[in-house]
């Protein structure tokens, strides 16, 4: 019987339990603290995990793969005794995926239609007429190509916006598509976005990589979307850049400390939208599914999918 091993804080576990129940009701699934003795961990047994307390994977070392419950798994490296045996698999799900889409389709049209200046002259009572180019003159720049960068890609294309990519690691050709790779197509990359969509996981090489002089490399009145993680954008120099008018807007979904300080001048600066990580919140019923997908592949020596790859970092 192939029992899961659920960890995350503050949330009803009720639905996730119903949501694996209703593709196999004979799953063992167990809430924590409820994993039971870990000496018993059967031949069976995964973990599906968010910001596991430190030493519990380990404890837990008998568990065959960790799943992790969001597209990141910076929550679960922290853990300084991560087993190194356990597979590590990113949540990739197709509710994840669209609600990535959904988010940054919606924030793309609102940094091309002027909504951030819209609501902030609304605030002031101002009638501000805002005309926008065409989006067959806008180029957007995603920053991560990967599953979640591949679906806002596509759900972006039919709107008529030009599409520029940019990863760490190469991509196969693409219709519509220009790929930028590496350190070495960032300057170019960087000229030719308009509006920059930012959904890099958090690893060494993309910590701080949008900062005073990068940034000087989009053209001008560009605008940033970051709904990755918060680490990619030194965030006093996007401040600056948008008070030097270099950059027209932000629309921030993550950051480097969560919640916002209430005295951060993010929250009160008329050119940045900002929301509670709430871009692409991994969504129970698609995710179930993924997870016994993937167990099904591990039982059947099929490759996982989106396995963490420890030389990449993510
Ligand atoms: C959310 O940030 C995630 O990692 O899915």
């Amino acid at each position: 019987m192939t029992r899961i091993l659920f960890y995350l804080e503050e949330y009803s576990h009720d639905i996730w339990r119903d949501a694996f129940h209703a593709i196999d009701p004979t799953i063992d699934f167990r809430s924590y603290p409820d994993w039971g003795d870990p000496e018993n961990t059967t031949e069976d047994t995964y973990s599906l995990v968010w910001q596991p307390k430190p030493g519990l994977l380990k404890e837990y070392s008998g568990s065959k793969v960790t799943f992790s419950i969001g597209a990141g798994i910076d929550h679960i490296m922290r853990d300084p005794n991560l087993p190194d045996h356990i597979p590590i698999v990113r949540m990739a799900d197709d509710g994840l995926k669209e609600g990535m889409a959904e988010f940054v389709v919606m924030s793309v049209l609102m940094l091309h239609r002027g909504m951030v200046d819209l609501i902030d002259a609304q605030s002031r009572k101002h009638w501000a007429r805002i005309f926008a180019p065409a989006a067959s003159s806008i180029n957007v720049g995603i920053m991560g190509y990967g599953a979640l960068g591949q679906k806002c890609a596509a759900a972006l294309k039919p709107l008529g916006y030009k599409i520029n990519s940019w990863s760490t690691s190469p991509k196969a050709a693409e219709d519509g598509v220009t790929h930028y790779q590496g350190m070495a197509g960032l300057e170019d990359f960087l000229a030719n976005t308009n509006i920059l969509v930012g959904i890099l996981p958090n690893t060494q090489e993309t910590t701080g990589l949008l900062n005073m002089e990068t940034l000087q490399n989009l053209p001008k009145r560009a605008s940033i979307i970051n709904a990755g993680r918060g680490n990619l954008i030194v965030i006093d120099d996007l401040i600056k850049q948008l008070d030097l008018k270099h950059l027209s807007g932000a629309i921030l979904d993550v950051f480097e400390e969560e919640p916002v300080d209430k005295a951060h001048p993010l929250w009160e600066h008329p050119k940045i939208l900002i929301t509670p990580h709430i871009a692409a919140v991994t969504r129970p019923k698609t995710a179930a599914e993924y997870v016994l997908r993937n167990i099904e592949n591990y039982k059947n020596g099929r490759p996982l999918e989106n396995v963490l790859d420890l030389k990449r970092g993510y």
